[in-house]
């Protein structure tokens, strides 16, 4: 940890995005009530997840990462978050059984509320307002009451990350994500392509888990078959927030931000010298950083340097984002970097970032079949490198939504009116989610079998 560290460093730093409160006794009180309530993540879990991503680095097991652009308050309801885990089960099982090694599971859930934008204002006919920066900030209607920042909306974004990671934790331990159910993860897609390629493979693993109880093996002698683990994460941008969940670990002595397992720091806010940067150095947690275009390797290695100080294989997830057609440009001089330094990272792909495009209908979405050139681009530049190509970072929901245009559905412009959802970017929904998944498998095998000939 960096010298001078404090869970409040960062405020004496230079910072972007960052919003304008105007009451300030009002935010300092939000500020100890936050500190004041139990942490939503045990330091033990975090320093689990980062061991699991240490063997995503190491080239032994896959990072699955995926959920909402943005939570909403709005949208806050029990069905959506069985439905988005749902599909995250079923991606996993499609990707452990394609790829045959561990899939560690990571939402975009339970704290992904505030938002980076490209501008402090936003103006409509004439009349400007703060810019919509997420439901734990302001919010979205066009209003001046709304868009004034109000720190309460943390008190509430904190409630609702609670029980939505109570509800996940239930549904990872308690049940629904046990093998055995499967088929029944399924039940909405039924009758589509993806969902019938699913029902497939799903019989192909009862029956190997039927093959197994029959050897002796099932729950009860094997109590991973009923259970996975299921972690959470989103962007560390409300520094505020952070901090305010920023604990000392009894055990070992270091901080640790219990807002989540895994925080990212966004492509707009990872100057070194600034805010962000140094308050990620501090805490203990697995840290992703978003890499754009924009990104120099000498910048890049230095702030490696610095949040990963002892090299430390599962602490830096770099989640690639150049859009489709710009991978082969951008990522071969990082990996190089990487590999001249020695340095152990994992590399994931966000194939959503690089491809908004506007639809000739006015809607923001993008393509399938740039997501899926994007990630199959990922994977060639780590094949041509002799690297690994270790996860996927999604946005997506378990929703029928009409967000990001083909698919097998073939979503087309115009369909994208019918069921467009989104605060912030259009989600894959779920059968494109689904459907990149098999894809993604595909790819996975393909490259393994490859690598063993
Ligand atoms: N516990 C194992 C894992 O998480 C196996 C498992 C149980 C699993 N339920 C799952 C795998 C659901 C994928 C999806 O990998
Ligand atoms: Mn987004």
């Amino acid at each position: 940890m960096a010298r001078n560290w404090s869970p409040e460093s960062w405020r004496s730093k230079p910072i972007l995005q960052v919003p304008d409160y105007e009451d300030q006794a009002a935010l300092e009180r939000v500020e100890g009530t936050l500190r004041s309530y139990p942490p939503l993540v045990f330091a033990g879990e975090a320093r689990r997840l980062k061991q699991q991503l240490g063997e995503v680095a190491e080239g032994r097991a896959f990072l699955l990462q995926g959920g909402d652009c943005a939570e909403s308050f709005a949208e806050f309801h029990p069905d959506k978050i069985r439905d988005t885990f749902r599909v995250l089960l079923q991606m996993a099982v499609v990707l452990t059984w394609g790829a045959k090694v561990p899939v560690v599971k990571v939402g975009r859930m339970a704290g992904q509320f505030a938002k980076p934008r490209s501008s402090g204002t936003e103006t409509i006919d004439g009349v400007e307002l703060p810019s919509y920066r997420g439901d734990i900030v302001n919010g979205i209607e066009f209003e001046d009451g709304a868009r004034q920042p109000d720190p309460d909306r943390m008190v509430k974004a904190y409630g609702q990350a609670a029980a939505t990671l109570n509800l996940l934790r239930a549904f990872a331990q308690g049940g629904f994500a046990d093998l055995h159910k499967v088929h029944e993860w399924n039940l909405s897609f039924a009758g589509n392509g993806e969902g019938a390629r699913y029902r497939e493979l799903a019989d192909q693993i009862s029956e190997a888990l039927d093959f197994m109880q029959a050897c002796g093996i099932d729950a009860s002698t094997a109590s991973s078959l009923g259970k996975t683990d299921f972690y959470t994460s989103h962007e560390a941008l409300l520094l505020r927030y952070e901090e305010a969940l920023t604990r000392v670990d009894s055990l070992t002595g270091a901080h640790v931000d219990t807002s989540a397992h895994m925080l990212w720091i966004g492509d707009r806010t990872r100057q070194i010298d600034h805010a962000h940067v140094e308050f990620l150095a501090g805490v203990e947690n697995p840290i992703g950083m978003k890499c754009g275009p924009s990104i120099d390797p000498d910048d890049m290695l230095r702030i490696i340097d610095k949040l990963n100080p002892e090299n430390e294989a599962g602490r830096m997830t770099l989640i690639a984002r150049f859009g489709a057609g710009n991978v082969e440009e951008h990522l071969p001089k990082l990996i190089r970097a990487v590999e001249r330094e020695g340095k152990k990272v994992v590399w994931s792909c966000d194939p959503m970032h690089g491809n908004t495009i506007k639809s000739s209908t006015g809607y923001k979405t993008r393509p399938f079949d740039r997501v899926l050139s994007e990630v199959q681009e990922f994977f060639a530049v780590h094949q041509a490198e002799g690297t690994y190509a270790g996860g996927v970072h999604f946005e997506m929901t378990g929703q029928d939504v009409t967000e990001c245009t083909g698919g097998a559905q073939a979503i087309s412009d115009t369909d994208l009116q019918d069921r467009y959802h989104t605060h912030c970017d259009p989600r894959l929904n779920a059968s494109q989610a689904l459907e990149l998944s098999f894809l993604i498998a595909e790819g996975i095998k393909a490259e393994r079998k490859k690598a063993a000939a």
